[in-house]
Order: structure tokens, then sequence, then C-alpha cells
């Protein structure tokens, strides 16, 4: 991430002493922004927004009660080395019963072995979950620092797609720029960081 995207993340991190609660008779909720400098474990990966920064397409919400605001920043997914998927972005995302939040900031398992899906409380470390973040994919469109909304899915166990211009990176500053795509959540697919269909042989269970 740049040193402009890397401010304008910092920005979205700040409270707002301004803020007020949501309503709940809201049909949507929001997504806090996830602290990655939080400590792990568990509790912290509750996506309320109490105790938390919140994000800023929350805020926006809270003060105007309209549609979020694009932040500019492009969508963006690391695949960490051994680790989770960091992604950053305007995102919509559907739950797997439908429910919409949006975020700017998510920390998603990978593995498949999180006690706390659909973030990662750190059970590949536990597991030792190997695969490198290495991309085995050409790009379907060239990269754009233009901002854009993006969708991601949580599919009931099964993958994560996202629909919505995407770059995915990995620590080997591999760049691949697609338009959609399923992520694999289990663990389990050859092609990672890309869905096989692995999940369905081994039965794997998104639930928490
Ligand atoms: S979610 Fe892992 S192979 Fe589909």
């Amino acid at each position: 991430m740049d040193d402009a995207r890397k401010s304008a993340a910092a920005a979205a991190l700040r409270p707002d002493p301004d803020a007020k609660p949501v309503s709940d008779e809201s049909t949507e909720s929001f997504v806090a922004f996830m602290d990655d400098t939080a400590p792990q474990g568990g509790k912290e990966k509750d996506l309320t927004t109490s105790g938390r920064a919140l994000d800023r397409w929350f805020r926006e919400r809270q003060k105007h009660q309209g549609a979020p605001r694009l932040l500019e920043i492009p969508n963006e997914t690391m695949i960490t080395n051994g680790g989770p998927l960091r992604i950053t972005g305007n995102i919509t995302l559907v739950d797997e019963d439908g429910s919409v939040r949006y975020a700017n900031h998510l920390t998603l398992c990978r593995c498949g072995h999180s006690r706390s899906k659909p973030t990662c409380d750190e059970g590949h470390l536990d597991r030792e979950f190997l695969h490198s973040g290495k991309i085995s994919a050409v790009s379907d469109i060239a990269a754009s620092n233009r901002p854009s909304k993006i969708t991601i899915s949580l599919i009931k166990d099964g993958p994560i797609t996202f629909r919505g211009r995407m770059k995915l990176h990995n620590q080997f500053s591999q760049e691949v720029v697609k338009m959609r795509g399923s992520l694999c959540r289990c663990g389990q697919s050859a092609s990672k960081p890309f869905c096989d269909g692995s999940h369905e042989r081994t039965g794997f269970k998104s639930g928490r």
C-alpha cells in the first residue's frame, strides 16, 4: 500500500466522537474497521461497533443517513504468507444469511480453522497453514488506482466470492487484477488462493 492509501486507511481508523449508535430498526448493519493491531484471540473479532474505531462509511451513514461515500482507495487483497486474506477497499460484504454490511478493511480466514469465521483468529499458526500466497493466474483487466465499489460474498460452507475490480497481490510483488473470482477459505484448494471446489469433497463447514 502506498503512502496516500496508508493515510486514507489511518484516517478511517480515527474514532469519531460525534458518532451515534446504529438504529436497531435498520435492516443493514455496518462492520467496524477491523484493527489488526488489536490483541488476537477471538474476543476482539466481534463485528459490532462498540469500543472500536468506526469505519468511515459507518460515520458517513450516521451523519447523513445516506449511502456510504467512496474512499479514495482501490480494492486490494493481500494474500499473506501462511495467513489470512487482508482486504482493503470500498467493500459491501454480503454475509451467508444475505445481510449486508460495509467495510474498508477485512481480515478473512483462508485456512479454514478460525473459530471466529469469517474473520481470522490466527488459528493458522496452530495448524501450520503453509500456502505462501503465490498466485497462479493472470489479470483480466489492467490495474487502476481509481476507487470503485466491490461486493464480497460469503458462501455458506464454500468460498469467498467477489465482484468488482480487485487487485490480488502478495509478498513476491505479484499483482493480478480480476473483476470477479472465488477465493478459498477452507484451506484445501489445490489452486490457492482460488477455490477449486475441494470444500465440497472435504465437507467444509463455515459456521462458527
Ligand atoms: S473454499 Fe476451499 S476449495 Fe472452495
